[in-house]
């Protein structure tokens, strides 16, 4: 059990230091629901970890986490553990693979929680601690854009937002976007456009976006790809399977590879400090 002494104690410490490892934080999220962002980041680690990128993904929905169905993997211990002070965030930890870790939510509350500040600070102190364990570290958040959600994309490296080329998906994440640049949040700003009819129709739904964007904020996004619609997404979600791995020949699968590649030149890029480029060829 960690007390709250020890709690204040270690915020304290954290006071005026930066983290000094590299950035790996993604927080993905994208105003309304169901977009994908949950299979997104779950299919996207699982590519990564393929290529031997270690990755840790972290289910930060407090109401309606879902991410250990998804895998169909019944965690001995989730963030809630971690939340109520009895672990530390790396004793939470359930690894899939060498390369894959999860840190699952608590599947099935009706409390409707919300983060506390203090919580949301105390997590990326503890991340901090860990992150130079993983090359990608990946936070599902929930639907909405609600305070605890920005306070988490605040505090992440890089902002994911996962649209759909309906509008109304666009629209909500130019609010999600506008929410940031409100709260002058500077992270960088990538953008997947999930359940396309095809390549072009993603592009057009990131240009969009990405006119929206700049025109009234001033804000360069990056997009790091597109990613199609396929009936078997929801067959995979109903066998609880992770798509990747059991659909290869998919067009979907192929997305992912290429989005990967994107993410890869991406942060090479953003090492070097060059930032506001389209990588999607
Ligand atoms: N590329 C795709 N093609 C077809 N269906 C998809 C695709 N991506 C996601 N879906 C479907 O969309 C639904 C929502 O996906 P998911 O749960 O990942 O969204 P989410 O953004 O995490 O939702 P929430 O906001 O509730 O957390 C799923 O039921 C899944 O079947
Ligand atoms: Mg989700």
């Amino acid at each position: 059990m960690i007390g709250q002494a020890q709690r204040i104690a270690e915020l304290k410490n954290l006071e005026g230091k930066k983290r000094d490892e590299s950035k790996n934080i993604y927080a993905f999220s994208s105003g309304k629901g169901g977009t994908g962002k949950t299979f997104v980041s779950l299919n996207l680690a699982y590519s990564l970890s393929l290529k031997g990128r270690k990755v840790l993904v972290i289910d930060l929905d407090p109401n309606l986490a879902n991410m250990d169905i998804m895998l169909d993997i019944k965690p001995t211990s989730t963030i809630n553990e971690f939340y109520k002070g009895r672990s530390l965030l790396k004793e939470v930890i359930t690894k899939r693979s060498d390369y894959l870790h999860f840190i699952f939510g608590d599947s099935g509350r009706a409390d409707f929680q919300r983060l506390k500040d203090d919580t949301i600070a105390y997590l990326f102190m503890q991340l901090s601690k860990i992150s130079n364990n993983y090359d990608y570290i990946f936070l599902d958040t929930g639907a909405g854009a609600s305070e605890d959600v920005v306070k988490i994309l605040a505090n992440a490296d890089f902002s994911v937002f996962v649209t759909t080329p309906e509008p109304t998906s666009i629209m909500d994440a130019y609010v999600m976007i506008k929410l940031l640049c409100v709260n002058s949040v500077d992270s960088e700003k990538l953008v997947i456009v999930n359940k396309c009819a095809d390549e072009s129709e993603g592009r057009q739904a990131f240009q969009n976006l990405n006119s929206a964007s700049y025109h009234f904020l001033r804000e360069k996004l990056n997009c790091l790809g597109t990613i199609r619609y396929d009936n078997a997404v929801s067959r995979s979600i109903i066998n609880q399977k992770l798509f990747i791995e059991n659909n290869d020949d998919s067009l979907v699968t192929t997305n992912f590879f290429k989005l990967i590649k994107n993410l890869d030149e991406y942060v090479h890029v953003a090492n070097i400090n060059h930032y506001g480029s389209d990588l999607l060829s």
